[in-house]
């Protein structure tokens, strides 16, 4: 089996350090505060989440784990949402019977499916479904909770709450939140800039509505010993500059960093070798190879200036908006490629950390230079 665990919620062995973070989640949240979670995509957020769930779990909190990124629709969030909120619940049928007579305009019921399983699901009884609906579902975790048993929501990609738009539903979330008692949040999601705006903006709802917490790439000393560990157990060797080539090869990004350990495993597992840096680059390029499709058709999306952004970006991502930068890369007026960049960043390829602009995923990067 590949040491090395990519693209899914990882638990130890796949999982290092991060313990500090936990902690600081765990205390926070118990302590009832809200908290919002921010890091760029594919840092590990949604990993280190979980395991502050178990933690909670431990101390007799209810966690409802609750993802933005499918609901569409006002009525898609009420189902989803009060589905995750049952899962919950020891007693399903009780909970179903509960449930209709805290929340107008639903009528939910028990199906069973083919293995005899009950599931959830509700109808609507309206046609639209009405801010009262709406109000209740929100309401509904501080109606089954109390100071024993004490809930907390987990929303992730929560910047997606703008498709319900908005604002309306932004305002009714947070003044529902401020009343309840027995219940506390924790937000997260992958668009920095999004969350960014939505907590830090003072004519938002959210401002100032919760503590912020940033995560960052993980210590590269302890992912070279983690590196170093997984490849043992197949008695394969990395050194530490090698190790050190593959986290910058991969743009020191925790799913990256999986990513292109496990091609380098299974391109070397046979062998029973020693990493080179020469292992290291023959892999990158096998994955830049396989996503070259994808890759071709992501950059023929982009504007002839975004094209000409990311040619600059590969060189550097600093003081983009100068005008030495603009001079040296000779790009348009400023308001120009704020406006690309912004595109840019909307659509997810490039991230800002800092002042410092990058594009996210290093082997596009690696695609780009193919071209440039
Ligand atoms: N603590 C960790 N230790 C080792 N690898 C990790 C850790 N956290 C995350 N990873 C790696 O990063 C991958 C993505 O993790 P996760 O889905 O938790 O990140 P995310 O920030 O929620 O991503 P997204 O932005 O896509 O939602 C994991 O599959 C794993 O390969
Ligand atoms: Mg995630």
């Amino acid at each position: 089996m590949n040491p090395f665990s990519y693209g899914t919620i990882v638990k130890e062995p796949y999982y290092y350090n991060r313990y500090e973070e936990c902690k600081r989640i765990v205390s926070t949240l118990a302590g009832g505060n809200n908290l919002v979670l921010f890091a760029p995509r594919r840092y590990g957020k949604t990993s280190l989440v979980f395991r502050a769930i178990e933690e909670l779990e431990k101390r007799k909190f209810t966690c409802i784990y609750f993802d933005f990124l499918p609901v569409y629709s006002r009525e898609s969030f009420i189902e989803s949402y009060s589905k995750a909120i049952l899962k919950k619940q020891n007693n399903l049928e009780k909970a179903v019977k509960k449930i209709a007579g805290l929340i107008k305009g639903i009528r939910p019921k028990l199906v069973f499916d083919q293995m005899s399983n009950p599931e959830f699901s509700l109808d609507f009884t309206d046609e639209k479904v009405s801010e009262k609906t709406l109000e209740d579902i929100l309401d509904l975790p501080e109606n089954l909770a109390s100071k024993e048993k004490k809930y907390i929501i987990i929303f992730d990609e929560f910047q997606e709450i703008n498709k319900l738009n908005g604002e309306n539903f932004e305002n009714l979330l947070r003044s529902k939140i401020q009343q309840q008692k027995n219940v506390n949040y924790l937000f997260l999601g992958s668009r920095t800039h999004l969350l960014n705006d939505m907590f830090n903006n003072k004519s938002r709802a959210f401002y100032n509505s919760a503590m912020l917490m940033q995560i960052e790439t993980l210590p590269k000393n302890e992912t070279i010993e983690f590196l170093k560990d997984r490849f043992l157990q197949s008695n394969i060797t990395i050194d530490e500059p090698v190790a050190l080539n593959l986290i910058d090869q991969a743009g020191n990004i925790p799913y990256y960093i999986q990513l292109l350990a496990a091609e380098i495993w299974q391109y070397i597992v046979a062998l029973h070798q020693v990493v080179s840096n020469e292992v290291v680059s023959l892999c990158v390029e096998r994955i830049v190879d396989l996503k070259n499709d994808y890759y071709f058709e992501l950059y023929d999306r982009q504007s002839a200036y975004q094209k000409k952004i990311f040619k600059a970006l590969l060189i550097s991502g600093e003081n983009v908006f100068s005008s030495e930068y603009t001079k040296r890369h000779r790009l348009s007026a400023t308001s120009t490629t704020q406006k690309a960049i912004l595109g840019l960043i909307e659509s997810g390829i490039i991230e800002k950390v800092s002042a410092n602009y990058f594009i996210a995923d290093p082997f596009f990067k690696r695609f780009l230079s193919r071209y440039a």
